[in-house]
């Protein structure tokens, strides 16, 4: 591993590896969050939006181990702006996860995402001042954002007394969004990377699979190592157990040829 730990700007060190719980429904969450937590992970990701939070709890309240020594993050809703109701909604997710504070809550959005691109500045605002009143009072170790750009990101940065800690954005081999990123380190924001296999996406990449081999490691690894080489904390999702190993195990180096060449892949996506 490059580091077992990345640590925010307020000291609070948040593990390297999460596990990704989108698109994991509340049936199977219990069983894949119990396998990623046998199988070393102490970060688990979730959101009110995802709707497996219930399971995501009962996995981890279950899992003999204190509740400290595991990482929690959590999202307020996109649609959900405003001081109230932001504070409504931590108290709905720390509800639903049995837990009373949350290790890193995140506003998950900067708009709705039935209405992406509306400009949400002060709700946004509202909803961070919230997030503040909740970090000062203890229930939450860290706050940060979600799929923030560097214009969203600013007026947080203008208007509010603290720097979110994080920003977790889509980011995998092809979509490298290098001016968010530099933004986010100039401001110690610790740049989360969600989909790091693209979805899985990046999985029959023929340039992946050849550098791969050459590695002796499988696309995923090679995928989710690139995210760590760039700095950013990977989050990779899978509900097999096989794949939760091995997402895990990366005890390897890419080259720095290699990420240069890994740079120039265009977003599979597009
Ligand atoms: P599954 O959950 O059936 O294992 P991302 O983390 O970018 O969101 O990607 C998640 C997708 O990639 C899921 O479809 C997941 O499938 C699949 N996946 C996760 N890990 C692996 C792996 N090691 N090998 C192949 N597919 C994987």
């Amino acid at each position: 591993m490059k580091k077992d730990t990345f640590t925010f700007h307020n000291g609070v060190k948040i593990p390297s590896i999460g596990f990704g719980t989108w698109q994991i429904p509340n049936e199977e969450a219990y069983d894949s969050v119990t396998m990623a937590l046998k199988n070393g992970y102490t970060h688990i990701d979730t959101a009110l939006a995802y709707k497996n939070e219930e399971n995501v709890g009962k996995a981890i309240r279950e899992f003999a181990t204190p509740r400290e020594d595991i990482f929690i993050t959590s999202k307020l809703p996109a649609e959900i702006k405003g001081y109230d109701e932001t504070l409504e909604a931590f108290n709905e997710t720390i509800t639903n996860l049995g837990v009373d504070y949350l290790d890193l809550y995140l506003i998950h959005a900067p708009w709705p995402w039935s209405d992406q691109g509306k400009d949400c500045t002060e709700g946004n605002v509202q909803s961070w001042k919230a997030m503040e009143k909740l970090y000062n009072d203890g229930k939450i170790k860290a706050i940060g954002v979600s799929n923030f750009q560097i214009e969203h990101l600013q007026p947080i940065l203008d208007e509010c007394d603290i720097v979110p800690m994080a920003n977790q954005i889509p980011f995998y081999v092809g979509k490298d969004q290098e001016e968010l990123l530099s933004f986010c380190k100039d401001h110690d924001i610790v740049v989360e990377a969600y989909s790091p296999l693209a979805t899985g996406q990046v999985l029959d990449m023929p340039e992946l699979k050849e550098m791969a081999e050459k590695y002796d490691v499988t696309v995923a690894q090679l995928s989710i190592r690139y995210c760590l080489e760039k700095d950013t904390l990977p989050l990779p999702k899978s509900t097999h157990e096989s794949r939760i190993i091995e997402n895990k195990q990366l005890d390897f180096e890419i080259s720095d040829e290699d990420i240069k060449t890994l740079e120039q892949i265009r977003d599979v996506r597009d």
